[in-house]
């Protein structure tokens, strides 16, 4: 049985039930911890690190970490800002992120985290590694260049039967997601859709939509990510749990 637990994120007195993850219970408190490979309904993976927080003075993954009774929770300070800014950058210099040519933007999430952190010029060199580009699928078009490896996609996507569509193959810094080759002909336009919409970043893009949500109108075009969680911790129903 789930019982009410009592907890601080820096130093707000916050309420929630056992069983949750810190992220989840922040989220309902109206407390924002910033996150990339977490998604609500999925099991987490703990994979990014950019909802590390200190909780009791340690750094752990907030997606991954149950939260308990008198957990003293740093979250929005100088050094955190700091680390999850460098792990977005990081992940900016690994791969090859065009926004301006991207689908996806506006609706990305790694951008609209380089947003939320200022983030203007990464302070580590460019790798500019050659990577695939395959559009080999009917429906999808699977962009490496973009992938940041989250695995949403593999946890996420699965078929009517409950096999999943997506993998992983090879190790180390040839790791890259691969659609089964026996699965790939019967994806259908709403898998296709749902695993563009799962995708954190514009690695997977559900082929001929392009541009049909105009630039300016999308998701993180008209509020910064995050803002909604901490909108929410303004509300007096928010301010109810909080307390
Ligand atoms: Fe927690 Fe990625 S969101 S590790």
């Amino acid at each position: 049985m789930n019982t009410a637990i009592t907890f601080t994120i820096d130093g707000t007195t916050c309420t929630a039930e056992t069983g949750m993850y810190v992220i989840g219970a922040a989220q309902k408190n109206g407390i924002y911890i910033p996150s990339l490979c977490n998604m609500d309904g999925v099991a987490p993976r703990g994979s990014c690190r950019v909802c590390t927080v200190r909780i009791n003075g340690k750094l752990m993954a907030a997606c991954t970490t149950p939260v308990s009774e008198g957990m003293k929770i740093e979250n929005d300070t100088e050094e955190l800002r700091d680390l999850r800014s460098q792990i977005i950058e990081t992940l900016f210099v690994e791969g090859n992120h065009f926004c301006p040519s991207c689908e996806k933007s506006g609706n990305c999430e790694l951008q609209a985290l380089a947003y939320r952190f200022k983030i203007m010029v990464p302070r580590y060199p460019y790798r500019f590694p050659v990577r695939e580009i395959d559009a080999s699928n009917p429906k999808l078009i699977k962009d490496h260049n973009r992938c940041i490896l989250c695995k949403r996609c593999v946890r996420a996507i699965k078929t009517k039967d409950g096999k999943n569509l997506f993998a992983f193959k090879n190790r180390g810094h040839k790791l890259a997601i691969i659609i089964d080759p026996s699965l790939a002909s019967s994806i259908t336009d709403e898998l296709a859709e749902r695993a563009s919409k799962v995708c954190p970043v514009g690695a997977l893009i559900k082929k001929e939509t392009g541009f049909a949500q105009p630039i300016g109108s999308r998701t993180y075009d008209r509020s910064p990510i995050g803002s909604t969680v901490e909108l929410a911790a303004t509300s007096p129903n928010a301010k109810e749990t909080a307390l």
